[in-house]
């Protein structure tokens, strides 16, 4: 079966190879762990989203934002921005980077329930395109803000549609119990609110209802609740300019898996909107990055057990902290296969302190130590969540284009690690 994310990543002569380079080269070259992109990859998965968009008259006037918290290394953000895409951003920090990664500021939307008066004034004085705003007193706080710097401060309201997502709980966000967004039917009051303040000017509607969607109905049922929001709010002469539809996309985590298309998730969006006259943004994280990249580690010890064995390898749970925080499934698959050779059922754990420590259960693998193994589907909140828990400094990153090989970010040394602390007399 081919790897997730073929043709890019593809069994060759010397193994799993990533484009044109093999893993084997990599690892001797750079360590492990590592991660590793394909540019490719990167590429196909906008374009995927900028073709479907462009081949529908209600995506004539669309802009795609990449959600930069599902990774933000400054090359990849680069490589988005030179393809045209604008980015979704959740703090100050993720502003700064954008920047410098060289984004256009006026494609630039800031969701976020906890934005402070540094972080407004920040984007206010960059310039960015708008703010999807999720409570009553962060427009308040806003208009306050923008007033002090004497400007208007471009809004929307993220409104909550009360959908179930059917996704693991903790990447659900549009259900009524969650902190996000405005409850939709308090959204009319807020909005009739917004326009009485000076210093907003409303541009648009923002809804987010959670991440890796498999099926797309949800999508359509928030957009029906969001569209007759439209009607009420125009009906009221609050005119609406741009309709934002987040994030949220799924992947395949399973080679045998199908995901669904880009075509089958915004087709039925665009018909719903069409005629309407308004911008779509979209805010797609995992599905741009997530079956780009994958982390390449090393097989330190296999360790036989009563009722388990394990394959400890050179990643840990600080690495990609999906598997120990959702139970996320990533394949696992041996970089070099021994052809031949039975496998055995393993759980492949890192050298972490902590039970939660595991990339994958139950692995059926044929590997011995000093084996390389790829842990698919990395590229999206894999890098961007690592830390240095017990003092690991973090993987280097890697960009593959064609037969080149970029670092774009240098392995962490321990010192960097306790650069920042100081002793007491
Ligand atoms: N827009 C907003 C307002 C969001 O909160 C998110 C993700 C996105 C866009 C991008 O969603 P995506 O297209 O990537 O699904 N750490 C979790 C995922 C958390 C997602 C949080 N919000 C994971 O590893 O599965």
């Amino acid at each position: 079966m081919n790897p997730i994310g073929a043709p890019f990543f593809s069994f060759q002569q010397d193994g799993l190879q990533v484009e044109s380079i093999p893993l084997t080269q990599i690892a001797r070259q750079f360590g492990t762990p590592t991660y590793v992109y394909s540019r490719a990859a990167l590429a196909a998965n906008l374009d995927e989203f900028h073709q479907v968009l462009s081949q529908h008259p209600a995506g004539a006037d669309s802009l795609v934002c990449f959600a930069v918290k599902s990774n933000s290394n400054l090359a990849i953000l680069n490589l988005m921005a030179r393809q045209g895409a604008g980015f979704d951003i959740v703090s100050g920090g993720e502003l700064q980077r954008v920047l410098a990664a060289g984004a256009d500021p006026t494609k630039v939307v800031f969701s976020g329930v906890g934005k402070t008066e540094s972080e407004m004034a920040q984007a206010l004085e960059a310039g960015i395109l708008c703010f999807n705003v999720e409570s009553a007193a962060e427009l308040d706080r806003l208009n306050a803000v923008a007033g002090r710097l004497g400007k208007q401060a471009p809004i929307s309201l993220r409104v909550n549609p009360d959908v179930d997502p059917k996704t693991h709980p903790y990447i659900s966000t549009g259900l009524k119990t969650a902190k996000f967004g405005v409850p939709i039917e308090n959204a009319l009051a807020l909005y009739e609110h917004a326009a009485t303040l000076p210093h907003l000017k409303i541009e648009g509607i923002d809804c987010h209802i959670g991440s890796q969607l498999l099926d797309p109905s949800p999508f359509e049922e928030a957009l029906e609740r969001v569209l007759q929001l439209l009607d009420a709010l125009q009906a009221r002469n609050i005119p609406i300019h741009h309709l934002d539809l987040g994030g949220g996309l799924g992947i395949r985590y399973r080679a045998e898996d199908a995901q669904p298309t880009v075509e089958s998730y915004l087709t039925p969006l665009l018909n719903m909107v069409q005629g309407r006259g308004l911008k779509i943004i979209l805010e797609p994280g995992r599905r741009l990055v997530g079956n780009a990249g994958l982390l390449l580690t090393q097989v330190e010890f296999l360790k036989p057990g009563e009722g388990k064995n394990f394959a400890v390898i050179d990643a840990a749970m600080n690495d990609l902290m999906r598997p120990a925080l959702y139970e996320a499934w990533h394949d696992i698959i041996e970089v070099t296969p021994r052809a031949g050779q039975a496998q055995v059922v393993y759980d492949v754990v890192g050298p972490v302190c902590e039970t939660g420590d595991f990339l994958g259960q139950d692995r059926a693998l044929s590997v011995q130590a000093g084996d390389l193994l790829a842990v698919m589907s990395a590229g999206a909140y894999g890098m961007a969540m690592s830390s240095n828990y017990n003092t690991r400094p973090r993987a280097a990153e890697i960009l593959v284009d064609g037969d080149q090989i970029h670092v774009i970010r240098d392995r962490e040394k321990v010192a960097d690690l306790y650069a920042l602390e100081h002793l007491i007399p």
